[in-house]
C-alpha cells in the first residue's frame, strides 16, 4: 500500500485531485466516486483544474459507490444531488455517463443487478475513490458478521445514521437504508485511492494497518488489493487533532 501523509486537509484534497486528474488525462477512464465530507475539497480542486484547462472530463464515465434508499435524486441530501452540485455541473462531463444507484428504484434488487451489469459493460472501474466511516465502513458496507460481495440494498448502522443525520433536518428524515457497491465490486477496481481525514478515523486506519481481514472493520478488506493509495492527514494518521 502506498501511504501519503499530508499536513492538512487542503493538501490531502490537492493530492487526491492531482491523482484523479492524471488518471483521466487524455484517455477514456471509468472512475468510481465517493460522497461525504472528505472528498468535497478534492472535487473543488478538480473543478479548479478543469477551469484552468488542466483536466478534461469528456472521456470520463463515473459510477458512485452508493445512494440512500429511498430518496429522490432531487433531494438536496441525495448523492445524485451532491455529485451534480460538487462536480458534474462544474466540469465538462457528459451527464449520461454518470451513474448513481437510483434511490427510488421500485425493485432495488433489479437496480443492483443492473448497476453491476453497467459497471461491467463500461469495462470495469479504473480508479475508485473511497472515503471511510469512523466505524470502518467503505461504501455502505457496514461492519457485521458478513459482508456482501456485490451491489445490494443494505440497512445503515446506528452509528452511520447518527453521523450522517447531521445533514438532514431531523434523524427521522434520514433514510435508514442505502444501495451500495459490495466489497467485491470495490476490490475489482483496478486501482483504489482512499481519503481519510481527522482523528475520528484513526481507529479505522489502525485496523487497516494491522493487516488482518475482518468483517467487523470492512476497510481491512483493502489489504486484499494490490494497488491501493491511502491519502490521509496527520489527524487520521496519528489520532491527534
Ligand atoms: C460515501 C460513502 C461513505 C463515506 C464515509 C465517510 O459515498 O460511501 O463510505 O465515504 O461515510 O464519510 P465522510 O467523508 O463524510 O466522513
Amino acid at each position: 500500500m502506498n501511504i501519503i501523509v499530508c499536513d492538512n486537509y487542503s493538501e490531502l484534497s490537492k493530492t487526491a485531485a492531482g491523482i484523479v486528474a492524471e488518471a483521466i488525462s487524455g484517455k477514456k477512464t471509468c472512475l468510481g466516486l465517493a460522497t461525504g465530507s472528505t472528498p468535497e475539497g478534492m472535487y473543488d480542486c478538480l473543478a479548479e483544474l478543469y477551469e484552468s484547462g488542466k483536466c478534461d472530463f469528456s472521456g470520463v464515465v463515473t459510477f458512485n459507490l452508493d445512494e440512500y434508499y429511498p430518496i429522490s435524486p432531487d433531494h438536496p441530501q441525495s448523492y445524485r444531488y451532491y455529485m451534480n452540485r460538487r462536480l458534474f455541473n462544474r466540469v465538462n462531463i457528459n451527464k449520461s455517463n454518470t451513474h448513481i444507484p437510483f434511490g427510488l428504484a421500485p425493485d432495488p434488487e433489479l437496480e443492483c443487478a443492473e448497476y453491476e451489469r453497467q459497471i461491467a459493460g463500461a469495462g470495469g472501474i479504473d480508479l475508485q475513490v473511497l472515503g471511510v466511516g469512523a466505524n470502518g465502513h467503505i461504501g455502505f458496507n457496514e461492519p457485521g458478521d458478513e459482508l456482501m460481495p456485490l451491489t445490494h440494498l443494505t440497512e445503515l448502522s446506528k452509528s452511520t445514521i447518527k453521523a450522517n443525520s447531521r445533514f438532514f433536518e431531523t434523524v427521522d428524515e434520514m433514510p435508514k437504508k442505502a444501495i451500495t457497491m459490495g466489497i467485491k465490486t470495490i476490490l475489482t477496481s483496478r486501482r483504489i485511492v482512499v481519503l481519510v481525514s481527522g482523528a475520528v478515523k484513526h481507529e479505522a486506519l489502525k485496523k487497516l494497518f494491522e493487516g488482518k481481514i475482518t468483517a467487523s472493520w470492512p476497510i481491512t478488506f483493502l489489504n486484499l488489493h494490490n494497488d491501493v493509495t491511502l491519502i490521509c492527514d496527520r489527524g487520521a494518521y496519528n489520532g491527534t487533532s
